[in-house]
């Protein structure tokens, strides 16, 4: 817990040139749902990630497909793909990072909420195996509705006597893409030199941009932040409205995804200074879980930062997401304590 750095990379390399491979440690990285719509694009992302030496895609069916499809490409991970429960456990053993994009998307009209009686389950079972396989993974959960996920996964690997707070994180990325994308919109101004905080959760109200602190500074009108923090609150739904019944944001996410596990893993490796906002448990609010700037490290998170300098403006909506935001987290506890 600290103040918040005054900056962090704006500049995502996602396809960079490969470093050697004596240079950098062999890394696992297990992808949970590596089927779907997020899933495929994220393990292509992962195949390109020369950080990466061994890519487990895992869900309950079409795997081997996709593994032999994303296999071919000639980066350094190998990669193998493993179908339905009995092969969890082998896609699981040995990694050092776990991206879960397992379960249901919205369609027009749900709330991320209405996807909990499924999902809820998914995540428990899962994440009651990574306790048993590979207890010491960093834990990159994309499931929704992240704001309850995120809790259920503590809970379960608590229980499991498993539980590191450092080693778990709600992927809010995507959140933080879609801001820095519609800033750099509205402000005029190159979007790969922007950086926007984005903290609070991951659904609606609980998305809580905060543009007082973007950079490169515009003096944009009070009405233009409303829209722009509106428009980052909606742009899930502003996705799943656009496909009309064929899910949810799975292209921006895959790439959202994989930024994300990329800062996970340039972290394990001890590269410094490398922060993205997330949701974690935290004591900067009164609430267990928050997303905030937070430091990546060798054992995951290294620090969690206040939430700085905010308007009024913003004030006013991290008091109104609370509520909302307790009561998806103790959705959570209470579900995987049942
Ligand atoms: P999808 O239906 O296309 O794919 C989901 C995959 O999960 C399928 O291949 C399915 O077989 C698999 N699956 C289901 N149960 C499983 C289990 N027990 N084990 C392993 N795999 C299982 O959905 P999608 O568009 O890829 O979205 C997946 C999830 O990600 C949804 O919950 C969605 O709301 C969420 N999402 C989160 C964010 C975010 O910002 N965090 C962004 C977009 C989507
Ligand atoms: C998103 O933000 O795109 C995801 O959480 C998916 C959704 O349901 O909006």
């Amino acid at each position: 817990r600290s103040r918040s750095p005054s900056a962090a990379s704006p500049r995502p390399h996602l396809l960079r040139r490969p470093y050697s491979s004596e240079s950098v440690p062999e890394r696992k990285v297990a992808v949970l749902g590596a089927a779907g719509g997020i899933g495929q694009p994220l393990a292509l992302l992962m195949k390109l990630n020369p950080l990466v030496s061994q890519l487990a895609l895992y869900d309950i069916a079409g795997t081997p497909g996709v593994a032999a499809d994303v296999g071919h490409i000639n980066t350094r991970s190998e990669v193998a793909g493993y179908a339905g429960e009995e092969q969890l456990g082998q896609a699981l053993e040995g990694s050092d990072v776990v991206i879960i994009p397992a379960g249901v998307p919205r369609k027009p009209g749900m709330t991320r909420d209405d996807l909990f009686n499924i999902n809820a389950g998914i995540v428990k079972s899962l994440c009651t195996a990574i306790a048993k396989y590979c207890p010491n993974a960093l834990v990159n959960m994309i499931s929704n509705p992240v704001n309850s996920t995120v809790p259920i996964a503590a809970e379960v690997f608590k229980k499991a006597g498993t539980y590191d707070e450092k080693k778990l994180f709600g992927v809010t990325t995507l959140d933080v893409v879609r801001a820095k994308t519609f800033y750099a919109g509205k402000a005029k101004v190159p979007v790969e030199d922007v950086i926007v905080p984005v903290v609070g959760g991951h659904a609606g109200i609980t998305i809580l941009p905060l543009f007082s602190q973007a950079v490169p500074k515009a003096n944009l009108a009070d009405e233009d932040i409303k829209a722009l923090t509106k428009r980052t609150q909606d742009g899930g739904t502003e996705v799943v409205e656009a496909k009309a019944g064929k899910g949810s944001a799975t292209l921006s996410m895959a790439y959202a995804g994989a930024l994300f596990a990329d800062a996970c893993l340039k972290g394990l490796n001890g590269v410094p200074d490398v922060v993205e906002c997330s949701f974690v448990q935290s004591s900067i609010t009164e609430l267990p879980f928050f997303a905030s700037k937070v430091k990546l490290g060798k054992n995951g998170v290294e620090e969690v930062f206040e939430l700085g300098p905010m308007s009024d403006y913003e004030k006013q909506g991290l008091e109104s997401l609370i509520p909302e935001l307790k009561s998806s987290i103790e959705k959570g506890i209470k579900f995987a304590n049942q």
